[in-house]
């Protein structure tokens, strides 16, 4: 099917890539509640935005929902997404007497005890970010209505009128793209000199450190891929990335089904990364995919080290019951 001398190809992987601390503590902590407690362990909302590890996680007996209305056994533990949740949320479960999980990503809970520290202060809140997102969502629910006002673009930014004689803050989304919340924050400082910004960048390491190796890699390739879901925000901003960086294509892609060889078959050399919540598993299926057109050579462009690591929810740090 293919020409037996196959066109050489080299292959940049982008490193850091793919997992964040965050993601690995949510899928750990899905992974240990089913041993610790079997079969079926409830997750509120895809515990990371990924459908081959949500169907790895249905296989092993995980069961998604949306709301927590959808548990019907209080006695079954539920997991909260590592996106973060409305503080409604852990109070349903409150009321209903659930047995909750929180694995928020402890650097979305730093964002969300911010807000709640500027609202106390007395401050108006603007959570810059991508509106419907499950952490902005989960952001603007840690505080009364109208506590937090969202902005996406400059535009809001131009037209954006706080209530008056409140001190302004800000706080952010924290897989956003690096380069739009720099102009976004400069324009708003421009407005509001007086603005308040965090002690710390909201914008994770993970997501920082993940489109500066894009930004390395895709200026030198003919086309990259971000293996990673639609749906989530980090792996869109790499593309995004990668196009700005001059990268002629750059695609989401989720499994090897969705490479469309009609931009990716005639290539000198290729970028790789993986989204926060794309597992290195799907990183060597696309590379196995090229490997049967191309001879392929790989190299690793790191631009950081990363060794972040989060413990799991204090529920779940005990060993399993002896079984008998
Ligand atoms: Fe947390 Fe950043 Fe990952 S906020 S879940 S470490 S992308």
């Amino acid at each position: 099917r293919y020409p037996r001398v196959k066109p050489p190809l080299d292959i940049l992987l982008c490193a850091p890539r793919g997992f964040c601390a965050g993601v690995v503590r949510a899928i750990d902590a899905v992974e240990k509640a089913l041993i610790l407690h079997g079969a079926p362990v409830y997750v509120r909302h895809e515990i990371v935005h990924n459908k081959y590890v949500v169907e790895s996680l249905k296989r092993k007996g995980a069961v998604f929902v949306s709301e927590l209305s959808q548990v019907p056994d209080a006695t079954r533990p539920v997991i909260f997404s590592a996106h973060g949740v409305a503080k409604s949320v852990p109070a349903e479960a409150g009321e209903r007497n659930l047995f909750a999980i929180d694995a928020t990503c402890p650097l979305v809970t730093k964002v969300h005890r911010e807000a709640e520290v500027h609202h106390k202060r007395g401050r108006h809140i603007l959570l810059v970010g991508h509106a419907g997102h499950p952490e902005v969502i989960g952001t603007m629910g840690q505080l009364p209505p109208g506590a937090i006002t969202l902005i996406e673009t400059l535009d809001d930014v131009a037209k954006l009128e706080p209530p008056v004689g409140q001190p302004l803050a800000y706080v952010t989304q924290t897989t956003l793209s690096v380069d739009d919340t720099r102009e976004i924050v400069a324009a708003l400082q421009t407005r509001f000199p007086d603005l308040i910004a965090p002690h710390k960048e909201d914008i994770c390491y993970a997501t920082t450190n993940r489109q500066e190796a894009v930004k390395r890699v895709a200026p030198q390739v003919d086309a990259l891929i971000v293996v990673g879901s639609p749906n989530s925000s980090n792996s869109q901003r790499l593309r995004e990335v990668a196009e700005r960086a001059g990268c002629p294509a750059a695609r989401l892609v989720l499994r090897t089904d969705e490479i469309d060889w009609s931009v990716f078959g005639n290539i000198r050399s290729l970028g790789i990364t993986a989204g926060a919540s794309a597992p290195e598993v799907l990183v060597e299926e696309i590379i196995d995919a090229f490997a049967e057109r191309y001879e392929v050579r790989v190299e690793t462009v790191s631009t950081a080290d990363e060794n972040v690591f989060f413990p799991l929810p204090r529920e779940l740090r005990g060993e399993a019951a002896p079984t008998a």
